[in-house]
């Protein structure tokens, strides 16, 4: 992965978190993996999932890899202080994994793909990890889905701006729409992807304020300076963007965000 587009500050961490929580019903209700299985959690990150995963299942076994030290370091104290048990943490590269051929019997990973130059490459890495008959789970967004009221062209430029930024580092953070040929190419079968829709408006107020304020829009506002100093836009055409941005989570507002989540055999 070359700079990824979101950082690793505390507010970054801080967003990951909201992002969890918000959605956790909406990507997670139906993954659970069975007592005695053995998961691979590849690109963990501060530990945002991993929590979930583990309370889904019980008595299931995680390895949870990033390539981060502080990231790492993050989920270890996070889950840590949640007392669940069942995850290991350890530093290693997606590209090359310090682990057995088919060791694992189920993989997991969210919103890392969109961060790397060679997604299929990755997947053909994790599904050599996978013993025969196991499982890779995939949750990817696509900022191409986010379309919201009052409409605004200036605030849809800023979510551009991050669409291309995030490509000129060699990410693709529309790839939600390609997961199916994506994991396809990779060698996967049975491929099944579920888009999962997040609508917002003000009579749900944990999703704007989760979602819309402290996911998309913070998201968004992360690559301010990156945006306006790379000329893709004016600093005053920014913050118009992003104060409509704003308008969409306030009273008679609305959003909505089309995740990707993708299940498919080895
Ligand atoms: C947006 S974060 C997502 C973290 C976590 N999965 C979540 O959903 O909250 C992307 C993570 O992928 C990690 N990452 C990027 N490239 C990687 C690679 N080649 N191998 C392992 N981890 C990687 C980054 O360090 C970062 O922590």
């Amino acid at each position: 992965m070359t700079g990824y587009v979101h950082g690793y500050s505390v507010l970054e961490a801080s967003r990951l978190y909201d992002q969890a929580r918000t959605l956790t019903e909406l990507l997670h209700h139906d993954t659970s993996y069975p007592p005695g299985s053995l998961v691979l959690e590849a690109g963990c990150g501060v530990g945002a999932q991993t929590v979930t995963l583990l309370r889904n299942s019980p008595g299931a076994r995680f390895i949870c890899v990033d390539v981060s030290d502080a990231s790492l370091e993050e989920a270890r104290k996070r889950v840590e202080r949640t007392g669940l048990e069942g995850a290991s943490f350890q530093k290693a590269d997606i590209f090359q994994l310090p682990f057995e051929r088919m060791s694992f019997d189920h993989v997991f990973v969210c919103f890392v793909l969109e961060h790397l130059q060679d997604p299929e490459g990755a997947l053909r890495e994790l599904r050599e990890m996978l013993k025969e008959g196991g499982t890779i789970t995939v949750i990817e967004g696509d900022h191409g889905s986010a379309y919201f009221h009052p409409d605004s062209e200036v605030a849809r430029r800023c979510i551009d701006c991050l669409v291309r930024l995030q490509a000129g580092s060699g990410g693709d953070s529309l790839i939600g729409r390609r997961l199916q040929p994506l994991l396809r190419s990779a060698g996967f079968k049975d491929v099944r992807v579920t888009p999962r829709m997040v609508y917002v408006d003000s009579s749900r107020p944990e999703l704007v304020e989760g979602f819309t304020k402290k996911t998309f829009n913070a998201m968004v506002e992360g690559v301010r300076e990156e945006a306006i100093k790379s000329g893709m836009i004016s600093e005053l055409e920014w913050d118009k963007g992003v104060a409509d941005l704003h308008r969409t989570a306030g009273d008679g507002g609305t959003f909505c965000y089309t995740f990707f989540k993708a299940v498919a055999v080895r």
